[in-house]
């Protein structure tokens, strides 16, 4: 049986895409005839047919590599079907190309944005699969996305260190982790690096509650405070607010905004951290280097059985496959009553609400 797959990486770059590159690529040699084309730059190098033929040697030793090999780009799913100023009708361009590649089946490793599209080219005829990677984790239909776990380790290990110079300096840290709209890594780094206040997009805040919280600390001798905000939170007053209006300043991110604020009604010298893209950087942890192999050794065999239209999912301890339009387009949020948040209050932490 001879299969030549087409695989892309597309969105933002993050830890256990090489892995997941290689699981795929390495399970498709082991099980039948494969032909691996890198498609370059995510769905870029599909719209402008770019690509290079790949051999086994490409995939060997990139297990423990940051990135992704294949380059990749952010191309909203929204602009898909508009022809731009270079008259580029990009969806009849990655149909004609996917033929012109002769490919049998194209794996599309990213998030949400990635999905939309990977479900678009379904539609269209194409046979896609899906792998699940954000350190968002913000995918519908899987337990995880791969990236998360080693997101969430570096993010508590900056917690970790903050502790230190808040403490000596009996300082409020506000430190920012990724994160637009889900705040499962503000969530698990915030409860893993022990923030006394964790601020959410899932869950407007009222800034009065957390000053309350940090001059309540400072009343009983705790001298600091450490308040991990997610990149999207906002709060009661910024819920109305337009995106424009809010970054009208893009430097002003919401870590300022929180520090400008808490100062403002406590006192205490503030100073906020954003970790920014280190959240993304760097060698996969094993956790994530384990589920993406598993992640990308299951596309492969999804290949061999030719089926097709589905994103990859791990579900309880199981790895297995959703129908891409049952998941593409729903961005899994935390709730605000989840038990994570239920617990996280039960230990004294302040979500502002
Ligand atoms: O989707 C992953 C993510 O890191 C988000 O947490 C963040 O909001 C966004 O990407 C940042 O995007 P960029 O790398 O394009 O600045």
């Amino acid at each position: 049986m001879k299969r030549r797959i087409g695989l892309l990486t597309s969105g933002g770059d993050c830890p256990g895409l090489n892995a997941a590159i290689r699981g795929v690529a390495k399970a498709a040699y082991e099980m039948f005839d494969a032909e691996i084309v890198g498609i370059s730059d995510g769905y870029s190098g599909l719209i402008h047919g770019e690509y290079r033929e790949m051999s086994s040697r490409d995939f060997s030793g990139i297990l423990t590599r940051g990135g992704t090999i294949l380059g990749t780009s952010r191309q909203p799913f929204s602009e898909m079907r508009v022809i731009g100023e270079d008259q580029v009708d990009k969806v009849r361009a990655m149909k004609d190309n996917y033929k012109w590649m002769k490919l049998d089946c194209l794996v599309t490793l990213g998030g949400n944005g990635t999905h939309k599209t990977a479900k678009l080219l379904s539609d269209e005829g194409m046979n896609v699969i899906g792998l699940p990677k954000t350190i968002d984790n913000d995918i519908w239909g899987t337990d995880v996305t791969f990236g998360f776990h080693t997101a969430a380790d570096i993010a508590t290990e900056i917690i970790d260190r903050l502790h230190t110079t808040a403490d000596s300096h009996g300082r409020v840290m506000v430190v920012e982790i990724m994160g637009n709209k889900a705040g499962w890594l503000t969530l698990q780094a915030g409860m893993a690096g022990g923030a006394d206040v964790i601020l959410l997009p899932e869950i407007p805040y009222d800034i009065d509650k957390v000053a309350k919280t940090v001059n309540a600390r400072n009343k009983n001798g705790k001298g600091f405070t450490i308040i991990a905000v997610a990149e999207g939170a906002r709060s009661i007053e910024e819920q109305g607010m337009k995106k424009k209006e809010l970054f009208a300043n893009p430097y002003r991110t919401a870590a300022h905004r929180v520090a400008e604020q808490v100062a403002a009604r406590t006192g205490a010298e503030c100073r906020a951290v954003v970790p920014g893209h280190i959240q993304r950087g760097g060698s996969p942890s094993s956790y994530d280097r384990v589920l993406s192999t598993r992640f990308g050794v299951h596309a492969a065999e999804l290949i061999r059985d030719e089926k097709y239209g589905v994103s990859v999912a791990l579900i309880g301890d199981k790895v297995t496959s959703n129908p891409l339009d049952k998941v593409a387009g729903i961005t899994k949020l935390v709730p605000p009553d989840h038990q994570m948040v239920r617990t996280a209050k039960q230990i004294g932490i302040t979500f502002g609400d």
